[in-house]
C-alpha cells in the first residue's frame, strides 16, 4: 500500500460513522461571517471530514459542497445533511472536479498540511482556479508550534514537513514565513496563530483568509 492509499485508510477508518447530533462546530467561522452572508455561490468545503463546517454552512443558509477523499465521509455526510446541494469524493492533490470560477470560498479546515512544497501549491493553484474572481479561501493549518499534535515528530523531509515513520504519515507544519510562502501568490487578508480546543489536547494553529491577486 502506498503512502497516499495508507493516509486514505486512517481517515476512513476516523470516518467511520457520524450521527448529525454529534456533529460539532468550534466558532472559527464566525470571524469570516460577513464573507459567508454576502456569498450567493456555492462554498466548497475540502477536506470536509465529518461535515462540521459544512453543518455551520447549511445553518447559515449556504449552497454547500462537501469534498474528502474517504469514501466513508462523504458517505457519512450525504446521510447527515441532505441540505448540501452535492458531496464529492476525490483526491484533491488530483485536481478538483469544478469548472473555472465555480465557487465563491472554499473552505479549507484542517486538510492543506498533508502534501509536500510542490503539491500543496499545485492544490492552492486549483483552488483559486475553481474560486470566481473576487472569490476567498479561508483556512486553518498546522503550526509549528502544534507540540501535541506531531510538531517536529518524525523525518524532517522537507523544510517542517514531516514523515512520521511509526504511523506512515506526512504532516507540514506553519510559521510566518511559511504562510507568506505558500499564500504569496494571494493577498493575505488575515493570518494569525491561534490555540483550538476543540480536541482532547490543545491545538496550536494558524486561521486565515486569502483573496484572488
Ligand atoms: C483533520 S481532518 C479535517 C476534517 C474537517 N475539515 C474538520 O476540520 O473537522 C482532514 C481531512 O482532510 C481529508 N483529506 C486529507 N487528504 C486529502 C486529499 N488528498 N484529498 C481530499 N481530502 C483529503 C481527510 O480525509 C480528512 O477528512
Amino acid at each position: 500500500m502506498d503512502s497516499i492509499e495508507q493516509t486514505k485508510k486512517y481517515w476512513n477508518e476516523i470516518h467511520n460513522s457520524y450521527e448529525r447530533a454529534d456533529i460539532v462546530y468550534d466558532d472559527w467561522l464566525d470571524l469570516f461571517l460577513d464573507d459567508i452572508n454576502k456569498c450567493g455561490l456555492p462554498i466548497i468545503d475540502l477536506g470536509c471530514g465529518s461535515g462540521n463546517d459544512s453543518k455551520y454552512l447549511i445553518e447559515h443558509g449556504k449552497q454547500v459542497v462537501a469534498c474528502d477523499y474517504a469514501e466513508n465521509a462523504i458517505e457519512n455526510v450525504k446521510k447527515n445533511f441532505p441540505e448540501l446541494i452535492d458531496a464529492k469524493c476525490f483526491d484533491m492533490t488530483e485536481g478538483l472536479p469544478f469548472e473555472d470560477g465555480y465557487a465563491g470560498i472554499v473552505i479549507a479546515d484542517l486538510s492543506l498540511h498533508y502534501f509536500s512544497e510542490e503539491v500543496t501549491k499545485k492544490v492552492l493553484n486549483d483552488i483559486k482556479r475553481v474560486l470566481v474572481d473576487n472569490g476567498i479561501l479561508i483556512f486553518r493549518v498546522n503550526s509549528i508550534n502544534d507540540v501535541n499534535h506531531g510538531a517536529g515528530v518524525g523525518t524532517e523531509v522537507e523544510h517542517h514537513y514531516f514523515l512520521n515513520e511509526k504511523n506512515g504519515r506526512y504532516k507540514r507544519f506553519f510559521d510566518r514565513d511559511d504562510i507568506n510562502k505558500f499564500f504569496g501568490e494571494w493577498n493575505i487578508e488575515y493570518a494569525e496563530e491561534e490555540k483550538m480546543d476543540r480536541y482532547e489536547l490543545l491545538k496550536i494553529l494558524w486561521r486565515g483568509k486569502v483573496s484572488k491577486k
